[in-house]
């Protein structure tokens, strides 16, 4: 059976959080506030070019990832680069690959890519044919961890600690100090591999309990050597999983990270410690921006969707016995939140306030409105996932003055096309078959 949301929902949250009290109204100050972090200035222009480290972008704007599904042989195929280069002539300042796994195991599936030699011509020709359209490119580099299915994968999945994996119906084992060694050395291998490709930016993936993820959560991290336990144990990993990247790559491209506010699961890891993290990140000096998250592929996937669980479509994609007790327990598994613009808003400002690093404000963003009164606020770039993939060309129009707002409706019937093609359901229900990789 085949993993549930995007990036691949492991989970069986019986014991979910309550739907989350942080969406309130989302300030909306248009007045221009100065930045926190120094980044941008007042009246923010979302169209104008920016920096993020060592390259610039057109403006302020990046597509989110959204995992594509057309991989059918782990390598790039002539489906992902299409799907790219629409983005990119749509308009946005970047667009993020997603997700491109450092490890065979680490992979969500099978058709996840891998980062490997026989990858590059591939990436290559995806690279230049985003170069071409006047974007930048964002290669989402991590590892499932706890979340990877093994069965599909036909590897053993590892986690901080030993879990079981209800979509593999297999056991998930404790990592090793050498699978910890090897993982952090295949992130600064597939960092070369992406640079050698052509991508700007590497965005390290510390968000949705994969594995760096699942080794700060305090719930799903049980280990008592020095990679557990305290924050700072916990956040061993994803601080030297970033600079195991950083320092491969330095000075070439951009190094970000998407990270978790909140897990959203009972024990997870809460704002205060992550806050902690994003500190020790920035102390780090491995991170030219932080982009935040929240919410558990394993244990919570709507948390970093908000609007309607798409319970029915979800329940589709799982084998016979997986799918009657989806449709039993569907609910509970996959509880739902009111969605709202700019859901993670206010908790994001909290690290504006705290931090000097610069950051990428996501979820929830569709209107134009939002765009510029985050950039206004102090946020140095917006990053968009649904409002693009329904509508690729919206930043285009946004500027054309033709549209204000995205259409996404937030149903979220788009996350279980990852397995048939990563698409808005709404405007395209037929599945896309990935054809034979790109030589
Ligand atoms: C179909 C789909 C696939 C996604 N795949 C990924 C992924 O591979 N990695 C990731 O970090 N987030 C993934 N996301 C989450 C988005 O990056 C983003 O965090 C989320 O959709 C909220 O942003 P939005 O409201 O702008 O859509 C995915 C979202 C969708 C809809
Ligand atoms: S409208 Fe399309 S892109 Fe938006 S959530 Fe629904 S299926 Fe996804």
């Amino acid at each position: 059976m085949n993993p549930s949301s995007p990036e691949s929902t492991a989970g069986s949250p019986s014991e979910n959080s309550e739907p989350v009290s942080e969406n309130a109204e989302p300030a909306s100050d248009n007045s221009g506030s100065a930045s926190q972090n120094g980044s941008v200035a007042s009246s923010v222009d979302p169209f104008a070019s920016a920096q993020l480290g060592p390259i610039t972008l057109r403006n302020r704007i990046i597509k989110a990832a959204t995992f594509e599904g057309v991989m059918p042989e782990a390598l790039v195929t002539p489906e992902l680069i299409e799907y790219h280069r629409v983005v990119a002539a749509g308009g946005v300042g970047m667009t993020t690959v997603a997700y491109l796994a450092v490890s065979p195991e680490g992979r969500t599936h099978a058709e996840c890519l891998w980062m490997r030699e026989a990858a590059i011509p591939g990436l290559t020709k995806l690279t230049e044919a985003i170069h071409a359209e006047g974007a930048k490119i964002s290669g989402q580099i991590g590892h499932g961890g706890i979340v990877a299915n093994g069965k599909s994968n036909q590897a053993q999945s590892i986690g901080p600690s030993k879990q079981f994996n209800p979509i593999s119906f297999r056991s998930v084992k404790e990592a090793t100090e050498a699978d910890i060694d090897r993982v952090l050395k295949d992130f600064a291998k597939a960092a070369r591999i992406a640079v050698t490709s052509g991508f700007d930016c590497l965005e390290i993936h510390l968000g949705h309990n994969y594995l760096p993820s699942s080794f700060l959560s305090p719930r799903l991290n049980k280990r008592e050597d020095s990679w557990g336990g305290s924050l700072k144990n916990r956040a061993k990993f994803a601080r030297q999983a970033v600079l195991s990247v950083r320092e491969e790559v330095d000075g070439e491209v951009a190094v970000i990270a998407k990270l978790n506010m909140k897990d959203g699961i009972p024990d997870g890891l809460e704002i205060e410690e992550s806050l902690e993290v994003a500190q020790m990140l920035e102390e780090d000096g491995g991170l030219d921006a932080l982009e935040l998250t929240g919410g558990s592929s394993y244990g919570n996937p709507m948390y970093l969707f908000r609007g309607e669980a798409p319970l029915k479509e979800f329940a589709k994609t799982l084998p016979p016995i997986p799918r009657l007790g989806f449709k039993l327990m569907g609910k509970k598994m996959m509880p739902s939140y009111p969605f709202k613009e700019a859901f993670f808003r206010d908790n994001a400002h909290r690290y504006l306030e705290r931090l000097n690093l610069p950051i990428i404000l996501l979820g929830g963003i569709n209107e134009l409105e939002t765009i510029k009164s985050a950039l206004n606020e102090g946020f140095a770039f917006v990053a968009m996932g649904r409002a693009l993939l329904r509508t690729p060309d919206l930043i285009a129009r946004m500027q054309a003055g033709e549209m204000a707002k995205g259409i996404c409706i937030h149903c979220n019937k788009c996350m279980p096309t990852i397995y048939s093609g990563t698409r808005c359901y709404l405007d395209n229900p037929e599945p896309i078959k990935g054809s034979a990789p790109v030589a």
